[in-house]
């Protein structure tokens, strides 16, 4: 059966030519354990061979009751030999079909993984993470199942109707020709019957569902159904639920009772036609009762088949919906990444003293690109140089920082990073010449040292230790009595706000970056973990070419150049001094807005 255990049901998809060559493309995962695949395959043809051998012997065995009592004990051997190849053959299926579907599922989920995060981020900015992580999971389960199961019981199943069809043309032509005609038909329409309904339970289920959520919204909001007295609208509207309810209940269980009568009728009424029929062949002589016997169990095998087929059917198509998410999701276009020379990659190539430039750049996100974010920002940073970063919230500051990481790329105008275009940059050299401490700091659900060594996992112990102490997160982590063992939970729920922030500030100093990004890193904080954390930025930024957003007025005070960013242009620039002295200039009404000395938006 189809399996249910995952959330988010993969939606089926016709069977059609080009499904099945996008299912072909899954074939380079599958080659390396080809040979293993036709020895599971020779296997499921000799088991299935084997399992249509078994009527005709025990239709013998009858009739050598009647005919030659001295065959019964050979034809009972074969019959036992049957039954041992038969099981050794599908151990042997099932062994090799789930070694290759193990390892080339693996191989495919560890390509999509690759793939994924070599994706730009507007991609996962217009997925849900649930939505990918369900290709990885649910999808993936529906290949498992088609490699493992599906597939053998489709070839299973051919085999079975031909293989029985010829065997019983062979026996009887015309008991043949009659019973083709009554018994795959009831089995077509038991089967359509059978869908019908399971797609009325569905209805049943979601009515039921509906008829709950007036219960649960009245009851969590009772109050307001009280202090409104609306109790008579929601009994009214329960009631006309559950009614809907009952109805579709009753109507569900007549379809029901009409398929139990439908088999019985159908279905048994199918096997006795065939049966009155061969019992006449009998009588005239023109068939023995073994052959009968073995030609009825054939005729179960045949329907059961024709059944399973359907089933089988539905089960590909969901496979093709699997299969094509899964290929729509490899096809997406991965991060450009700049070719310049490796010996380019660190050294700024003119005599340039601008770290950073960003001319003229106008962005909007992918997702609102009706809404301009930057609109012809001019900004530079030079090298050695602390440039403040200062606007209302939502002006676009953390913007300017997704595009310095080439996260997104202007629509118009250029970013140029040591005089050369952002875009000409290998996004490692680009990425790792930087360090970023964040706006909201999520670490790894792993140690507080894996956490800090992620900014240069060859870092000695000695290097992360330091890089801890200048961060002044050392105390609190000697503190901990697993030290920087400590697990930090989940996201790194199980520390402050102000202990994950010195971790990625320690993070960040571990990687001794060329170019430090602060995005309102003490925002959030209490008083003491702020003042922690803003000597530990002090100690970070010392001699270094830094971009930092709007954090406390004290550093936005002492940096060499204040941008003040306004309706995604810079409005102003200048030292603190110069803004400050501009009659109604805007960093200093947003200086004196903010008072007693924090300048935090968020
Ligand atoms: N991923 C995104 N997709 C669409 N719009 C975004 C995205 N991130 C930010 N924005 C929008 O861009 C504008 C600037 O955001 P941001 O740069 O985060 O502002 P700031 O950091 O200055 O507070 C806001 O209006 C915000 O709603
Ligand atoms: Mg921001």
């Amino acid at each position: 059966m189809a399996k249910a255990q995952f959330g988010n049901k993969t939606p089926k998809k016709p069977i059609t030519w080009s499904a099945l060559k996008q299912m072909a493309r899954m074939y380079v995962h599958v080659k390396p354990y080809r040979g293993e695949f036709l020895l599971g395959l020779l296997m499921l043809l000799l088991s299935s061979g084997s399992n249509l051998a078994f009527p005709k012997y025990l239709g013998e065995l009858v009739d050598a009751a009647q005919s030659d009592p001295s065959a019964i004990d050979g034809i009972a051997l074969t019959l036992v030999g049957l039954l041992l190849a038969q099981s050794v053959f599908s151990f042997g299926r099932i062994v090799f079909f789930e070694r290759v579907a193990q390892r080339s599922l693996a191989s495919l989920r560890a390509a999509m993984y690759n793939h994924l995060v070599s994706l730009p981020l507007p991609f996962f900015h217009e997925k849900r993470i649930g939505e990918l992580t369900n290709r990885l999971q649910s999808d993936i389960g529906v290949l498992q199942e088609t490699f493992t199961s599906t597939l053998a019981e489709f070839i299973r199943q051919v085999v079975i109707i031909v293989g029985g069809i010829a065997l019983l043309v062979y026996q009887s032509p015309s008991l043949t020709g009659f019973m083709l005609l009554v018994l795959p038909l009831v089995v077509l329409l038991g089967v359509f019957f059978g869908s019908k309904i399971r797609r009325y339970a569905k209805e049943v289920q979601t009515a039921s569902a509906e008829s709950n959520t007036v219960v649960d919204e009245t009851l969590s909001a009772v109050a307001t159904v009280k202090a409104y007295t609306q109790e008579g609208t929601e009994k009214a509207r329960y009631r006309s639920a559950l009614e809907r309810v009952s109805a579709l209940g009753i109507r569900g269980g007549i379809l029901r009772g009409a398929f139990s009568s439908f088999i019985i009728l159908g279905l048994f009424g199918a096997l006795v036609a065939v049966i009155w029929k061969g019992a006449s062949l009998i009588a005239s002589g023109e068939m023995a009762s073994g052959q009968l016997f073995s030609f009825v169990i054939y005729s179960g095998f045949i329907g059961g088949s024709v059944g399973g087929l359907a089933d089988v059917y539905s089960r590909l198509q969901r496979a093709m919906g699997a299969t094509e998410a899964i290929m729509a999701m490899l096809d997406e276009q991965p991060e450009t990444s700049g070719q310049m020379p490796a010996t380019a990659d660190t050294e700024p190539t003119g005599s340039t003293d601008e770290a950073v430039r960003f001319a003229d750049v106008h962005f909007a996100y992918p997702t609102r690109p009706d809404v301009p974010v930057l609109r012809g920002l001019n900004l530079i940073l030079r090298e050695g140089q602390q440039l403040a970063l200062v606007g209302s919230s939502g002006a676009g500051k953390s913007t300017v920082v997704q595009l310095l990481y080439r996260f997104h790329d202007p629509q118009q105008g250029q970013l140029l990073v040591q005089g050369r275009d952002a875009r000409e940059w290998p996004l490692e050299a680009l990425r790792g010449r930087m360090a970023w401490v964040p706006q909201d700091v999520v670490l790894f659900g792993r140690s507080i040292l894996e956490n800090i060594r992620y900014g240069r996992p060859e870092a000695s112990d000695d290097d992360v230790r330091r890089a801890a102490e200048d961060a002044n997160a050392w105390e609190f982590i000697e503190r901990f009595p697993e030290g920087w063992h400590t697990q930090v939970g989940e996201r790194g729920v199980q520390l402050s706000g102000g202990q994950r922030q010195r971790i990625a500030i320690a993070r960040a100093m571990l990687r001794d970056p060329k170019l430090l990004v602060l995005d309102e890193a003490t925002s959030s904080l209490d008083p003491e973990s702020e003042s922690l954390v803003q000597s530990a930025l002090e100690t970070l930024m010392k001699g270094r070419t830094s971009l930092v957003i709007a954090h406390r007025l004290s550093t936005v005070r002492h940096a060499d150049v204040i941008a003040f960013l306004h309706e995604g242009e810079i409005a102003e620039v200048g030292s603190h001094d110069e803004l400050m002295k501009l009659e109604g200039g805007r960093y200093r009404a947003f200086v004196q807005k903010q008072g007693s000395g924090t300048l935090t938006s968020q």
